[in-house]
């Protein structure tokens, strides 16, 4: 049975192990800092997918007071195609709604863009917006 969880402390290795087979990390982040961030900061969580008590999917969450954010979105390739990215992509929807989160954003890369299809499925449209950023 799949279960959606918020993760704690001691899931850190296992969560990174899913990111990693899901090629979401990239040399300008540290998955454990931002794992720690994400888990001891009050607006924001991790959530994973559990199968058979083996963690096959996680995603970071974070509401900013206007737009709920998401990054980190992944299942692990052996346990994709079978709905769990619906479910987790859903329960970070719940999250976020229950928090006052009146829309859910996310980024794709550009050398990422197969993926865009999997969002659009699930009601997420690309919008007209160029995100800029700079390193703090
Ligand atoms: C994106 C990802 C989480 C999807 O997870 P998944 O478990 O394979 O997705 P699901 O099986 O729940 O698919 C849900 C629906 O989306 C559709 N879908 C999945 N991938 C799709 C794609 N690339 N294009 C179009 N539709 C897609 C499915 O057919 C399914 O449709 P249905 O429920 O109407 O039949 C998974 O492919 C993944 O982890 N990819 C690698 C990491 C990644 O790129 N993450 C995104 C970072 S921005």
């Amino acid at each position: 049975m799949n279960i959606v969880r918020e993760a704690i402390e001691s899931d850190r290795e296992d969560v990174i192990s899913v990111w990693a087979s899901c090629d979401l990390i990239k040399p300008q982040n540290d998955p454990r800092t931002d794992f720690d961030l994400a888990l001891n900061t009050s607006t924001s969580t991790i959530l994973i997918l559990e199968c058979e008590n083996q963690i096959v999917g996680a995603v970071m969450i974070g509401f900013d007071g206007h737009r709920g954010w998401l990054y980190y979105f992944g299942v692990k390739p052996a346990f994709q195609s079978l709905g769990n990215g619906r479910i987790l992509l859903s329960a970070g929807e719940e999250w976020l709604a229950n928090r006052g989160a009146p829309k859910a954003m996310l980024m794709v890369r550009n050398s990422n863009s197969k993926v865009i299809g999997f969002y659009e499925r699930l009601g997420f449209g690309i919008e007209e917006t160029s995100v800029l950023g700079k390193r703090l």
